[in-house]
């Protein structure tokens, strides 16, 4: 019989339990940098060295994070369930928890590409990407991340996963970006869907909706406990 497709959509608060800041909480990420000064196309041209010291600084933090029981939880559902993780993190806890198939909406900040061609991708060793560190093509290596006003590369390949989902979960997303947050739109009417989030974000008239207002680390065991049984 076919395994259950299990589709979930998480946010930066699935990763805030492991101690990386969200973007909108009050002490978000944002604190002190404009997201136009280190998170636009415009931005690193202008000064890819404040863009890259941002990256590095998040990318150490990262290094530094575990991944904590909702990370670990969505690992065991891929017992019982065909699961496909679609996150807009660039933090690299979903793999490290041991998810099987992740799909990085925004990037992942392990990585870095080339400024000619978004497609060379590199792996970074350690927490620095440092200026002078050029692509095959010759250029600057930047973060390997989505910047805002940059297409985002896997969204039809997500939209079309969401299609298929028999079971949907939103973890700790504000759903306050697109186009991630349009992808609710693709998921089947008949399918169960849960939010899990504490301040649970504002989702008109989804049908077969159900709210967890909890944190990640303790609301996603439960559902996946639910699912399992
Ligand atoms: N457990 C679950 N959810 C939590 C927790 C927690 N411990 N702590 C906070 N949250 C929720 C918040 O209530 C909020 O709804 O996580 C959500 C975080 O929302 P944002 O900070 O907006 O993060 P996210 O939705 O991932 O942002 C989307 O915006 O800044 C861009 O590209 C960036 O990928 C990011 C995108």
């Amino acid at each position: 019989m076919r395994k259950q497709k299990v589709v979930v959509l998480t946010g930066a608060g699935i990763s805030a339990e492991s101690g990386l800041k969200t973007f909108r909480d009050a002490d978000g990420l944002w604190e002190g940098y404009d997201i136009y000064e280190v998170a636009t196309p415009e931005a690193w041209n202008r000064n890819p060295a404040l863009v890259r010291e941002f990256y590095n600084m998040r990318r150490k933090s990262v290094l530094e994070a575990q991944p904590n029981a909702a990370h670990m939880a969505l690992v065991n559902l891929e017992t019982k369930f065909d699961v496909t993780i679609i996150t807009q993190n660039i933090d690299d806890l979903h793999e490290r928890a041991g998810s099987s198939n992740v799909i990085h909406l925004h990037g992942l900040i392990t990585k870095s590409q080339s400024s000619q061609n978004p497609l060379l991708v590199y792996d970074i060793d350690g927490w620095e990407l440092k200026m002078g560190e050029r692509c095959e093509l010759g250029s600057q290596l930047r973060p390997h991340v989505v910047w805002f006003g940059e297409s985002v590369p896997m969204i039809e390949t997500a939209a079309k996963i969401c299609t298929q989902a028999d079971v949907f979960l939103i973890i700790g997303t504000s759903l306050a970006v697109y186009p991630a947050a349009g992808l609710i739109d693709f998921v089947p009417h008949d399918a169960d869907k849960y939010v899990i989030d504490p301040n649970s974000p504002t989702i008109h008239s989804i049908s077969n909706l159900k709210i967890i207002k909890e944190k990640a680390s303790t609301g996603v065991p439960k559902i996946m406990q639910q699912l399992i049984k």
